[in-house]
């Protein structure tokens, strides 16, 4: 009669192990792919100009770098609050490309180009876009090389598919 139990008790814990498992994967991002959704306090203040750009677009430095800069980023003034830039801090470190493994995190973690804050002008992102003619990005509908949105549906995601690839309507 032991052994019904003894099955039982190994199932019980092979099952905690497991969701504990899942558990912990999805909290250091192992799975392969970036959170589902954006912070909502860096989605409103870093996506109030232009496209917010996903954590893992770029390593950690990147990052603190422009937050360093905020009062003369690009010929801007985005300064914020203590409470949002530390909130916001915290989140993109947490997040970067050190901590995902997509293909857009895995070519963008290493930037050659330290004293630019642009992920547009590293030489992976480049490289990737190197047969794109420019009149494409400077296009109405597209506007600058920096808004992945206008020609890659899954951006706001961060997973940057070859399938959801588009440019948009009219240009070529
Ligand atoms: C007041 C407007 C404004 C706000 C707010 C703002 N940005 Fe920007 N950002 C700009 C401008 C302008 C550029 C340069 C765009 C260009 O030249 O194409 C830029 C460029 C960038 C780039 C480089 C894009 C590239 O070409 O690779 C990054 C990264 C970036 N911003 C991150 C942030 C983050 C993070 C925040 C929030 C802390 C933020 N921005 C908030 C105006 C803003
Ligand atoms: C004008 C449209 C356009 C814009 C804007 C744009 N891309 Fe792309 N991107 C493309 C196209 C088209 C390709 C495929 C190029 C090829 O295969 O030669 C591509 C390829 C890529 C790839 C490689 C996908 C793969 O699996 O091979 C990544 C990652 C990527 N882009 C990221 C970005 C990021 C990040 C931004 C914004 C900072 C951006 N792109 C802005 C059009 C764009």
């Amino acid at each position: 009669v032991a052994r019904p139990y003894l099955a039982a008790a190994t199932a019980l814990v092979g099952g905690a192990a497991a969701s504990l498992g899942v558990v912990l994967l999805s909290d250091v991002l192992v799975t392969g792919l970036p959170p589902a959704r954006l912070d909502r306090t860096y989605a409103a203040e870093c996506g109030a100009c232009h496209f917010a750009y996903p954590p893992s677009l770029a390593p950690t430095a990147t990052w603190m770098g422009i937050m360093d800069h905020l009062d003369a980023h690009f010929g801007e003034d985005a300064s914020l609050d203590p409470g949002a830039a530390g909130a916001i801090r915290a989140y993109l470190a947490a997040n970067s490309a050190e901590h995902v493994d997509t293909l857009a995190a895995n070519r963008l973690r290493v930037t050659d180009e330290p004293n630019s804050l642009r992920i547009t002008a590293t030489a992976a992102w480049q490289r990737m876009h190197q047969d794109i003619p420019a009149r494409v990005f400077a296009a109405r509908q597209v506007g600058s090389r920096g808004a992945c949105n206008a020609c890659h549906r899954d951006a706001t995601s961060g997973r940057f598919a070859p399938q959801a690839i588009e440019l948009p309507k009219g240009v070529s």
